[in-house]
């Protein structure tokens, strides 16, 4: 992998770049600029280096269709704040687009094109669509780390293309988890929440011959917690994954790594609803689980009291409200507290998580905080990421 940083003779060169804006907004507002403070190195790099950059990037998940709420106007307008640079978002069609020569065209130096994923070529991989995406630039440049993981056209196939490189965030977030993965101390716990059941539910079974223990907090708890026989209402869950769930208990047990889920719960009508504690057994069908118990609570602290190193990926439930905040807030607290002790080595990664400890002001806690969520559970698998293999 050649890092763009040691490129000579970049003067005048055009730069497709792909970052990872996928930044959490609420009606159009950024709530978390944290993914887009990280890229800012790069970019003043390309720009130290007077060099014309086209950027790429995808925020939410429209699946082909142009979505009014995941524009990336916000997100432009916020990185032409941070540079004090003019920064144009490109909003026609880029498959549209005959005369490529922006810079001739318009003032600015940089421009950014509308969601990615607004296209359906995208997360198709289309050869074609990335070969189009190619034409705009003479270099690519991957700075998007937390998507390596995708196979997806403007990260796994337009370096076929171009020249391609890794930017100044992915070498950074890359030398970090190789050093933390080969350094790394026993008892480990991984603490897995967030939302996205479908990314990370498959990853846990690569990670269980890894870790002494695996924490299972926030959406995919849910799964584990129909499985063995509980009501879980109106919770959000994936479907079909019973199978899965057995062998990550059976390869549990063989590999002696402690699979905990929640004992009990925060449960609420709705998610601005007033929260009420539940035993597992009490949770009603017109409810929703948002957060964990506590007697979770005390068990996951007892967990990183016992551990020397904490790998923590999504928060343990609805954190965005305060009412089912608190298993989060707790679990920040005690791996922080442990850090100061210099008793755990502690990780942490992706958007929410990261969001969660900024708005805590801890993130300057942590030995480690990753950009990336599903990237990091990967990588930490040891799996090939397409992103970075299309680099090598
Ligand atoms: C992330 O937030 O982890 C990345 O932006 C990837 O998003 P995705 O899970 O929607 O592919």
């Amino acid at each position: 992998m050649r890092s763009i940083i040691n490129e000579k003779n970049l003067n005048n060169k055009k730069i497709l770049l792909r970052l990872d804006l996928n930044v959490p907004l609420d009606k159009n507002k950024i709530i978390d600029t944290n993914r887009i403070d990280k890229i800012l190195p790069t970019l003043n790099f390309l720009i130290k280096e007077k060099t014309k950059i086209f950027i790429l990037s995808h925020v939410g998940r429209p699946k082909g269709k142009i979505v009014k709420e995941l524009s990336l106007k916000p997100i432009c307008e916020e990185l032409q704040n941070k540079l004090g640079k003019k920064v144009k978002l490109i909003t026609e069609n880029i498959k549209k687009i005959k005369n490529k020569n922006f810079f001739n065209n318009y003032e600015e130096e940089i421009f950014i094109f509308e969601n990615i994923r607004f296209y359906s070529e995208e997360e198709q991989n289309d050869n074609k669509f990335a070969k189009l995406l190619s034409n705009f630039g003479d270099i690519y440049v991957n700075d998007a780390f937390s998507c390596s993981h995708r196979a997806h056209a403007s990260i796994k196939e337009i370096p076929k293309f171009l020249p391609s490189f890794s930017g100044l965030q992915l070498d950074l977030e890359v030398n970090a988890l190789n050093k933390i993965t080969s350094d790394i101390t026993r008892p480990i716990t991984c603490i897995i929440g967030g939302s996205k059941i479908s990314t990370k539910i498959n990853v846990i079974k690569n990670l269980i011959p890894k870790f002494d223990n695996l924490v299972i907090v926030g959406g995919m708890a849910n799964n584990f917690i129909e499985f063995y026989g509980n009501n879980i209402g109106k919770s959000i869950k994936e479907k079909n994954c019973d199978k899965i769930i057995e062998e990550i208990t059976t390869l549990s047990k063989k590999e002696k790594c402690k699979i905990v889920y929640p004992q009990d719960v925060i449960v609420s009508k709705n998610l601005n609803g007033s929260p009420k504690k539940k035993d597992l057994s009490e949770i009603l069908s017109d409810e929703i689980i948002l957060d964990i118990g506590p007697k979770t609570i005390e068990k996951i602290i007892n967990i990183i009291d016992k551990s020397k190193t904490i790998l923590w990926n999504g928060p343990a439930g609805y954190f965005e409200n305060p009412n089912f905040a608190n298993g989060s807030i707790q679990i920040a607290k005690k791996i922080i507290e442990n850090n100061k002790l210099n008793k755990i080595f502690s990780v942490a990664g992706g958007g929410d998580t990261v969001s969660l400890l900024n708005n805590l002001d801890i993130v300057d806690n942590f030995n480690f905080v990753s950009t990336a969520g599903g990237a990091f559970l990967e990588y930490l698998e040891g799996k090939n990421l397409p992103g970075i293999t299309a680099l090598n």
